[in-house]
C-alpha cells in the first residue's frame, strides 16, 4: 500500500475520478487529491473528501492552504502520481514545465524516481491533433508512464479514441507500477 496523489484536470472524466479516488482508497492506499482550478468548478472538492478523508487542495495561496508550501509538502509525501483525467490544457502545462497551479506545480516538485503515471481524456480531433501528439511523446520521454484512452462513444458526441481509462483498469495500473518500483 502508498500513498498516492491524484491530480484530476478539467475533463468531462472527472467524475469518474472521485469514483478513482474511492477505488484506491478501498485497495489501502493512503489517496490525496489535487484539483486544477476549472476542475473543481466541474466537481467540488469536497466530494473528494468525502471517499478518501482527506483535504482536497486546488489552491496553495489563500485561506484555503493545507501549509506554508503545499506543492512541495504534497509532492514530498506522494510515494506515486496519477494524473487522472489529464485534459489537453493540464498535459500541456506537464510537457512544458508551466507550474502556474498547484496540480502543475506539485508534479514538476515529485522528486526523481517516483512513479508518474498519466491518463488523457479529451475529444478524438484534440488527442490526435499534433500539438497534444508531441506534448505526449515528451511526457514520455520524462518519464511518464501515459496510461492510453480507450475508445468508443464519447460525452461530446463524437466516436473515437479519447475515453479516460476505468477507474478499476487505473487502480491495476497503479499497482503494477508500485510493484515495479
Ligand atoms: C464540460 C466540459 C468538459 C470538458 N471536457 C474536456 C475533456 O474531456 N478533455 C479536455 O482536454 N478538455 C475538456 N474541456 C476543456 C477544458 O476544461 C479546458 O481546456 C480547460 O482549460 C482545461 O483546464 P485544466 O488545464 O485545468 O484541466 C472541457 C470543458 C468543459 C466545459
Amino acid at each position: 500500500m502508498a500513498r498516492i496523489l491524484l491530480v484530476a484536470g478539467a475533463s468531462v472524466a472527472v467524475y469518474k475520478a472521485c469514483d478513482l479516488a474511492s477505488k484506491l482508497a478501498q485497495a489501502g492506499h493512503e489517496v490525496r487529491c489535487v484539483l486544477t482550478p476549472r476542475a473543481a468548478t466541474l466537481v467540488h472538492p469536497q466530494l473528494f473528501e468525502a471517499v478518501t478523508g482527506e483535504r482536497a487542495a486546488v489552491d496553495e495561496f489563500g485561506p484555503e492552504r493545507r501549509g506554508a508550501m503545499d506543492h512541495i509538502e504534497l509532492a514530498t509525501w506522494a510515494e506515486l502520481l496519477l494524473v487522472a483525467p489529464a485534459s489537453a490544457g493540464l498535459l500541456s502545462r506537464l510537457a512544458l514545465g508551466l507550474a502556474d497551479d498547484l496540480a502543475s506545480t506539485v508534479a514538476l516538485a515529485l522528486p526523481a524516481g517516483r512513479p508518474r503515471l498519466l491518463a488523457p481524456a479529451m475529444n478524438p480531433h484534440m488527442l490526435c491533433s499534433p500539438p497534444i501528439a508531441r506534448n505526449l511523446a515528451t511526457l514520455r520521454g520524462d518519464g511518464w508512464q501515459v496510461l492510453e484512452p480507450d475508445s468508443g462513444h464519447m460525452a461530446c458526441g463524437v466516436d473515437g479514441k479519447g475515453r479516460l481509462r476505468e477507474p478499476a483498469e487505473l487502480v491495476a495500473a497503479v499497482a503494477a507500477a508500485l510493484a515495479r518500483r
